[in-house]
């Protein structure tokens, strides 16, 4: 009725970019950017399309507030904005700036299987090496020192998850951050954004008409509004096969974490 067609009016005469109410922290490899880009099929959502950095960077966080803002993409009132930075997630600095920013931030973790998040990891790292023509070395080389796994690696440090998580848990009650199943993700992405959608408190919208598999890609991909696209070439990677020795070592050294990251978060996943 003209009722509903003035309260619209009086939305849309609010556009303007806002602070985000959700924040994807990570992990990097997990399924962020599916994440956000299913996310951005809800209409009440709209997200930044780049990693924004803030909290992370000295250089960008010193350009305050107003900087941020200015990142984030055009709302109105009734819709949220998220942004996704994995970076964040190992961040020492990042919790206590978000809590600072806004205390009720929703947070979004999504974490895959710390092994598979590793070898997609090094995947990226040697894609980027490859593309700038600089050497590079294959995961046994670079993990493995004599027999020994180099725990110390940077790639492998950010599948600790319990280690990462942690920082969060001292700033933010763990009611505050909601964890993705990146795995399931993959395979049955409806039902893990259904949890996401009441977690954000936003209304029922994604469907099954919003997802179909794409056989050529191998993964689903996204629809809405009549629009279908997948995610860009650069996610859902071919993987390089790994020694199974290497592969067992890492599940071995993994496990131990995974155990403590279970009983931090209350639930278990099926890994490795
Ligand atoms: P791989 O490329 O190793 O398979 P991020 O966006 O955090 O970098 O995560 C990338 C990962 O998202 C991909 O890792 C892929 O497995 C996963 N992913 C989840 N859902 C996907 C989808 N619908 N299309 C493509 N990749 C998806």
């Amino acid at each position: 009725g003209p009722q509903e067609r003035n309260h619209s009016w009086a939305i849309s005469k609010d556009r303007r970019q806002r602070l985000p109410q959700s924040i994807i922290i990570g992990v990097r490899k997990g399924g962020t950017r599916a994440l956000l880009e299913m996310l951005s099929l809800h209409p009440q959502v709209v997200a930044a399309h780049s990693e924004v950095h803030f909290f992370n960077v000295e250089e960008n966080y010193h350009k305050g507030l107003d900087w941020y803002r200015a990142q984030m993409p055009v709302s109105s009132p009734a819709q949220i904005t998220v942004e996704k930075t994995p970076a964040y997630f190992s961040s020492l600095k990042a919790p206590e700036r978000i809590r600072a920013v806004d205390s009720s931030m929703k947070l979004l973790l999504i974490v895959r299987d710390p092994v598979e998040r590793l070898v997609s990891d090094y995947t990226q790292i040697l894609h980027n090496r490859k593309a700038r023509h600089k050497p590079y070395q294959a995961l046994e080389q670079i993990l493995w020192k004599g027999r020994e796994l180099n725990t110390q690696h940077k790639a492998l440090q950010r599948s600790l998850y319990a280690q990462n998580l942690a920082q969060w848990l001292e700033v933010f009650p763990r009611a505050q951050i909601h964890i993705v199943d990146g795995g399931s993700l993959i395979r049955e992405p409806l039902s893990e954004m259904r949890q996401v959608e009441r977690f954000l408190e936003l209304q029922p919208f994604l469907g099954p008409g919003n997802f179909y598999f794409n056989q050529t890609k191998g993964f689903y991909c996204l629809q809405a509004r009549g629009l279908q696209h997948c995610l860009d070439q650069s996610k859902g990677r071919p993987h390089p096969t790994v020694n199974e020795l290497l592969l067992e070592q890492l599940c071995t050294y993994f496990s131990e974490h995974n155990e403590d990251f279970f009983a931090m978060v209350g639930r278990t996943f099926n890994w490795c």
